[in-house]
């Protein structure tokens, strides 16, 4: 009786194991029901709620999760994030170093607080969660590279204002995917607030260039 009961589980098991697998939902269907979740379960902004629905370049990174891009791929991010970037009316993109220090330092806005989104005249940069800025300061991040000296190293030419304009504007369009927000292309800083980003990156009398 007893090794009747074996034979069935040792035949059994297999069919069983085969079911099962036909029927686990695919990736589509599994990224489908995740993102049905996660917007089903946040509800504090809708404007904020649009963000859950991927852009073209996202779903590039996010396609093949810890693989490398093909360079096509690499190519499309760089290319959208290209065609993201917008310059200040003005034309100038050096702005005001001092304000370029608060906002570095700033993180407020764009929260969602006791699950309501909280209401700010402007957004807060936060470079300081990920970034090392001047130099003695400790409460700082390491997600990203120090920027502690980043004028003194590459001087303040317009090449270097315009291309540290845009990799703040949009990081993707020189390191596609990378963890740097796109903090001018989703709307979280203003091109005149990435001025002063700049400035105060590349200033010599910032406290970032000091030695
Ligand atoms: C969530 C983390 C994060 C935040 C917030 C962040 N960065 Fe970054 N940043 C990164 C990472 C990661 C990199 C490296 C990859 C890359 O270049 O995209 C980077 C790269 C950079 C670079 C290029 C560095 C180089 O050596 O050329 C600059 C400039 C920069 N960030 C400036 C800023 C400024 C200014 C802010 C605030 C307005 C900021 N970042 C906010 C993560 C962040």
């Amino acid at each position: 009786m007893r090794k009747l009961w074996f034979k069935w589980v040792a035949l059994g098991a297999p069919v069983l194991i085969a079911a099962g697998c036909a029927t686990y939902p695919d990736q589509a269907a599994t990224r489908q029901i995740a993102e049905k979740m996660v917007s089903e379960g946040f509800n504090a902004s809708p404007v904020h709620a649009k963000r859950l629905v991927q852009d073209r370049s996202q779903q590039i990174c996010s396609k093949i999760a810890g693989a490398q891009l093909t360079q096509d791929e690499a190519a499309e991010v760089v290319r959208l994030a290209r065609g993201s970037i917008k310059y200040p009316a003005s034309g100038k993109l050096v702005g005001d170093w001092k304000r370029g220090d608060q906002l570095a330092h700033n993180g407020a806005g764009d929260r969602i607080l006791r699950g309501k989104l909280e209401k700010r005249k402007e957004n807060g940069a936060l470079c300081q969660n990920c970034h090392a800025l001047a130099p003695g300061e400790i409460n700082v991040g390491n997600v990203g590279p120090s920027l502690t000296g980043y004028g003194l190293q590459r001087g303040n030419s317009e090449a270097i204002a315009k291309l540290t304009y845009e990799r703040i504007y949009n990081a993707w369009a020189y390191t596609p995917c990378s963890n740097m927000p796109r903090l001018g292309a989703t709307g979280h800083l203003t091109p005149e607030q990435i001025t002063h980003m700049v400035a105060y990156l590349l200033n010599p009398a910032s406290p970032i260039n000091k030695k």
